[in-house]
């Protein structure tokens, strides 16, 4: 891939594929970010487009006319989008990245990337063959405080990291059987939905999975509504993760070391804080250092610098959040819903 080049494209447009709850939040991100332009969005309906980017965004609105395209074609093939966003229920998402990779645009896809391994693979294969860059949207790993984490692990800060907990929930009482997080035909569950997390984080910390054990709960529309899972990762390391759409969680996450402690305060997977405990001693004697990372102007503002600095260097993927690891993760979600009796419509 051609290196998006400065002077070629001093802003870098972005596309988005969804009029939805998800596809607001990166329009908000977008506006902190000021090499990025929104340039269209692109609905089924096209009146719903219109009244997506006629929505008061504050002073956060992205500057600039916005266009409404009627279909995610239309979307993909306007010329002024650099990068197609997709923000569509996860069975959509291969079929997106498939348009959009087809028609040459560079894309970042929502987590879960796709519904199984199978598609995931066929989307990042695509993406090779036509030299494009594709990357997950696993925000997560972007924020500051994660970046900092993962550079304390890497320098030693608490010995050999050796086990992570973290756990995501939230109560779906309140939803619809229809709702995105609960219907099977929109995949829903809560493992591909917040399992994702947990799981996402484990393995950026420890490294390689190598195995999995998961029980789950199935609620009344047939998917997965309390998870629990235990990974092993190479190198003697375990985790343990846990998602639950019926309870609330405390959304804490912990790295144990074999010379000390991190605990990422809650929400996890949008961190602004660490404290580290460094040591062997009782943890009542051991004292705890606060680190504060902050994120600037949302939690969704990081992964889209990133994607940028992968367009300026001609990179075809993030080192970050590479494509061989979406694709496994992927799989040890299949292994996982296997295990616990979950398979989607058409599967
Ligand atoms: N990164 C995060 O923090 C985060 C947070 C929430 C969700 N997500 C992910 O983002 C994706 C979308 O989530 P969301 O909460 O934004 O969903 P949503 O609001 O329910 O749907 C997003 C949009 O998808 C489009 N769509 C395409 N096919 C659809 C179908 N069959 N049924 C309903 N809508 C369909 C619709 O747009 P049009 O009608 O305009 O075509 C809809 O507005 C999911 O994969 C989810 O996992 C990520």
């Amino acid at each position: 891939m051609q290196a998006l080049s400065t002077s070629a494209r001093p802003l870098i447009g972005w596309g988005l594929i969804g009029a939805g709850g998800i596809s607001d939040q990166l329009a908000r991100a977008l506006a902190h970010v000021p090499e990025a332009r929104l340039v269209a969005v692109g609905s089924r309906d096209a009146a719903k487009a219109r009244a997506f980017i006629d929505l008061p965004r504050g002073t956060e609105a992205p500057a600039g006319p916005v266009k409404a395209h009627g279909s995610y074609r239309a979307l993909v093939e306007d010329p002024e989008v650099d990068v197609v966003y997709i923000g569509t229920p996860h069975p959509d998402h291969v079929d997106s990245m498939r348009l959009a990779l087809e028609a040459g645009k560079a894309v970042l896809c929502e987590k879960p990337f796709t519904l199984n391994r199978r598609e995931a693979e066929a989307a990042v294969a695509l993406a090779r063959r036509r030299d494009v860059f594709l990357m997950e949207a696993m925000w997560m790993r972007y924020v500051p405080a994660m970046v900092e984490l993962r550079r304390l692990v890497a320098e030693g800060a608490i010995g050999e990291p050796v086990a992570v907990s973290a756990d995501f929930g939230f109560s779906a009482a309140g939803l619809a059987p229809s709702h995105r997080a609960l219907a099977p035909a929109l995949g829903g569950g809560g493992l591909l939905d917040i399992g994702i997390y947990p799981l996402n984080f484990a393995a950026f910390v420890l490294g390689e999975i190598t195995g999995a054990q998961a029980d789950a709960v199935l609620g009344p529309t047939g998917v997965d509504v309390h998870t629990v899972f235990n990974l092993r990762h190479a190198g003697n390391r375990l985790s343990q993760g846990m998602c639950s759409l019926r309870a609330t969680t405390g959304c804490h996450a912990t790295v144990l070391g074999t010379n000390g402690r991190i605990d990422v305060s809650p929400p996890f997977y949008a961190a602004q804080q660490l404290k580290l405990a460094r040591g062997t001693g009782p943890w009542e004697e051991t004292p705890v250092e606060v680190i504060d990372r902050p994120w600037r102007g949302s939690r969704y503002v990081a992964q889209v610098e990133e994607v940028h600095r992968c367009l300026r260097a001609g990179r075809v993927e993030s080192a970050v959040m590479p494509l061989d690891e979406t694709l496994a993760l992927m799989g040890w979600m299949d292994t996982m819903r296997a295990q616990v009796g979950l398979r989607y419509p058409g599967e």
